[in-house]
């Protein structure tokens, strides 16, 4: 009988020193529980997706990085039982990059929007780095050097994942070997989940400046709760609200569990935006608060520790399908 496969990937760019509750509701959040279900998780943290639009200042990502396995920690990836790991210290995946951007048609790159929407950004094609338009095709390794059951991804990454199988078949079907099937693209069913609302109602981004830290202090929080987004037509307690775009709401919805109490009492003009903002920061800090306090308990040399052990664990997988590659393209 086949062995079931169990194994899962998913990572986050290290842009930032800290993950967001988009990044957590969208991904992070299934990785503890995919992990706790006894799936074998590989948690990367991408670095070199960072450097995509970061390059000046390779040694904050780096720095960022180290930040950001915290945060997988302190929100519950259990290293003794998932890999944690950087990107960059898997060169099997640097490698692997130059071989599948070899069988990759530019149309497809071009054509993703994400990649439209940087390039926009960024302001033509002489400020546009070369690996940004690669970066699907990076990402794509990043999978399939693991050949992995699921992705546990938000919303925003479908259009890469979709790349990133179509990439499989043709490495498959101009190798003529079967060397990678197809993975499932793991999205909360939960829309708010998937795509979580940040504090302007836009999406929760770091680029938007709109977001709640996972390691905010709980004064910081509040704080941030008070300029929140909310009705814009209900100035008075009694104005009855609209909950789906307001985005305190929203957060009532994922972390209280009386939001729909709060939700008829909000529509029906019954509760002001004050009571709502103070319930939102109570339900959010109460959550947080575990993995706020386990955060504080790492210490930097752990998590060398840690990232060692992963990207020793990591490069034997990668390895064996990085073989596995150059063996189906006849390259010894
Ligand atoms: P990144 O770093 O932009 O985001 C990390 C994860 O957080 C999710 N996310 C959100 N989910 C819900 N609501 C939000 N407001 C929100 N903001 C971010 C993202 O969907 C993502 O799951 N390209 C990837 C990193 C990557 C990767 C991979 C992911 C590199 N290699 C291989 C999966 C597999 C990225 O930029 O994620």
């Amino acid at each position: 009988m086949a062995e079931t496969n169990r194994r899962i990937l998913s990572g986050m760019r290290s842009t930032n020193p800290r993950l967001h509750l988009g990044n957590y509701e969208g991904a992070l959040r299934n990785w503890v529980d995919l992990q706790n279900e006894g799936y074998d998780l590989f948690c990367m943290v991408a670095d070199l997706h960072a450097l995509t639009t970061m390059a000046e200042n390779s040694g904050e990502v780096s720095r960022n990085a180290r930040e950001i396995a915290k945060d997988y920690i302190a929100a519950g990836i259990d290293p003794a039982k998932s890999v944690v790991f950087i990107q960059s210290h898997v060169p099997e995946h640097s490698e692997a990059h130059v071989l599948l951007s070899m069988m990759t048609p530019l149309g497809w790159l071009e054509r993703t929007p994400t990649y439209k929407e940087k390039q926009t950004d960024l302001g033509g094609a002489e400020r546009e780095p070369y690996g940004l338009l690669g970066y699907p095709v990076l990402q794509t390794v990043d999978i399939l050097l693991y050949k992995p059951y699921g992705v546990p991804v938000g919303r925003d990454q479908a259009p890469h994942l979709e790349i990133g199988n179509d990439i499989a078949l043709r490495f498959n079907r101009i190798t003529g070997k079967e060397v990678f099937a197809p993975y499932k693209y793991l999205i909360p069913e939960d829309e708010n989940r998937a795509k979580l609302p940040g504090l302007d109602m836009r999406k929760m981004s770091k680029s938007y400046d709109n977001c709640i830290y996972l390691s905010d202090s709980e004064d910081e929080t509040a704080e941030k709760l008070k300029s929140a987004f909310t009705t814009p037509t209900k100035l008075r307690k009694t104005d009855p609200g609209i909950p789906e775009g307001c985005a305190v709401c929203q957060y009532l919805r994922v972390y209280s569990p009386n939001w729909e109490a709060a939700w008829n009492e909000d529509r029906a003009g019954e509760r002001g935006c004050m009571q709502s903002k103070k319930e939102a920061t109570e339900a959010i800090n109460e959550y947080l608060r575990p993995m706020r306090e386990r955060r504080k308990e790492l210490d930097g040399d752990a998590i060398e520790d840690i990232l060692r052990d992963g990207a020793k664990r990591a490069r034997e997988f990668a390895g064996a399908t990085l073989a596995e590659m150059r063996a189906a393209m006849g390259m010894y």
